[in-house]
């Protein structure tokens, strides 16, 4: 069996970390026992680019129960846990990832889950869709290069092979859809990302907790009495908004977009621009999905001892090349806290080389809300399988997410209100008036 991992010997620990992830995904846990007993995946390869979290080797599992066979590269150098690649590849998976890859090491892993030929692709940032398009129309590229001495198959012959795709995350599906636009789209994508018990909760409750957690435990600083700035008053930054504002901060947001801004304002945040808000900040965190949104212009006017972090999903909103230019010295002074002394005297202090703080520096999202966003990505799987879907990109139908929504509740033991018979009518007609 193929593999790559840091220590096989891990893995006794990677399977404790497993069962507990295991406990709380209960609609999961329902998917699983589904697929298992009909062996819906029989045959099938599935190629995932994915965080090597324990939720993710929950999700594995149920397709490998399921009876597929599947390859899997981490999604961010910096995102695996090394225990539950062990312990995945004790359950027969074959995982090329570790933390702290180099970027060769991190597209080497893509370039062999490519060369697996899998039947279904799974991806978070779609790099590992990316790189397949970049094969087939042959674009130039190191990361292309790179994958060209790894695999041996013909790219229009592993094309013609994958029936379907999907992807996990707000940046990934804006690529994917940007190659659709372009008509260069290989194969059908499920944007699991736009599920409503995908985004509500993944991307608001879960980046917004676990990118708290991940600062906490990498800083230890206290939030308390702190000025928060939030870049993105999106899915990910109104969730980190709302937790920042329960540890008792003062939070800034920073938005383009003219309606999220006054939306914010009116949820009661101080809405301003990031060149007012670097002078005030003591915390800044980046969840935008877009590029240089805290550069030189802020970083010269920045208090000493303010602290970056980003939530996105790319390490280039912070703009690491300015930092680097206006500094004297930069030093590493503990696990993912890199100290820029600024030519102006001032100390920053960026987190996790700006790749997202909560998987880099804590353990992601919880599993409570894994549980829906793999419960989406499982059933995708089987929506792709299903049905002749043209090279376009999709979001489930509403009746999927209601089912998870569902089966949630049902697992909280939370009962809702059913419409009645009289109700349904009156709220699906006209006549009725004053
Ligand atoms: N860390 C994680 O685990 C995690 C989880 C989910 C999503 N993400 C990533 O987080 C990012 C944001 O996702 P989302 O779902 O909130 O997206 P979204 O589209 O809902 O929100 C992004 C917001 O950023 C704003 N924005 C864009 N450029 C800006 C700039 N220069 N300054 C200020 N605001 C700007 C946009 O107007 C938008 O409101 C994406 O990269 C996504 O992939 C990370």
């Amino acid at each position: 069996m193929e593999y790559k991992v840091k220590d096989i010997s891990l893995s006794d620990k990677g399977r404790l970390k497993i069962r507990w992830a295991e406990q709380h995904m209960p609609v999961l846990r329902e998917i699983n026992n589904i697929f298992s007993r009909k062996k819906v995946l029989k045959g099938i390869r599935i190629g995932a680019c994915l965080h090597v979290t324990k939720e993710t080797a929950v999700l594995v599992k149920v397709f490998k129960h399921a009876g597929a066979e599947v390859a899997l590269a981490a999604s961010n150098p910096l995102s695996t846990q090394d225990e539950v690649a062990a312990a995945l590849v004790e359950e027969g998976i074959h995982v090329f990832a570790w933390r702290g890859m180099s970027w060769n090491d991190y597209y080497d892993a893509i370039a062999r889950v490519i060369s697996f030929s899998p039947n279904i692709t799974l991806d978070d940032g779609a790099d590992l869709t990316g790189l397949i398009h970049k094969l087939y129309y042959k674009e130039s590229g190191k990361e292309v290069d790179l994958a060209l001495k790894i695999i041996d198959e013909q790219p229009d012959k592993i094309v013609s092979g994958i029936r379907g795709g999907t992807e996990e995350t707000t940046t990934g599906v804006i690529r994917l859809r940007a190659l659709a636009k372009e008509k260069r789209l290989l194969y059908p994508i499920i944007a699991v990302n736009d599920s409503l018990t995908k985004f509500l909760f993944d991307n608001r409750y879960g980046t917004g907790q676990s990118c708290l957690d991940g600062i906490i435990r990498v800083t230890n600083i206290l939030f308390a009495g702190k000025n928060v700035v939030v870049a993105g008053y999106g899915w990910v930054g109104r969730g980190i908004a709302l937790r920042a504002r329960g540890l008792g901060a003062r939070v800034i947001i920073v938005e383009t977009d003219p309606i999220k801004a006054l939306e914010a304002y009116y949820d009661g945040f101080y809405v301003t621009n990031m060149y007012e808000a670097s002078k005030i900040g003591d915390i800044f965190i980046t969840a935008t999905g877009d590029i240089n949104v805290i550069r030189k212009e802020h970083f010269v006017r920045m208090k000493n001892g303010a602290i970056l972090a980003n939530a996105g999903h790319f390490n280039v909103e912070i703009s690491i090349d300015d930092l680097e230019k206006i500094s004297q010295k930069k030093e590493k002074i503990r696990e993912n806290i890199t100290e820029y002394i600024l030519h102006n005297g001032r100390k920053i202090y960026l987190l996790a080389e700006g790749r997202l703080i909560n998987l880099a520096g804590a353990e992601g999202h919880p599993s409570e809300v894994m549980d829906m966003s793999f419960s989406n990505q499982a059933l995708a799987v089987k929506y792709l399988l299903s049905r002749k879907l043209s090279r376009k990109v999709y979001v489930l139908p509403r009746n999927i997410d209601n089912r998870i929504a569902l089966l949630k509740l049902k697992a909280l033991g939370v009962k809702i209100e059913k419409l009645t018979y009289e109700q349904k009518k009156y709220l699906s007609s006209w006549e009725a008036g004053t």
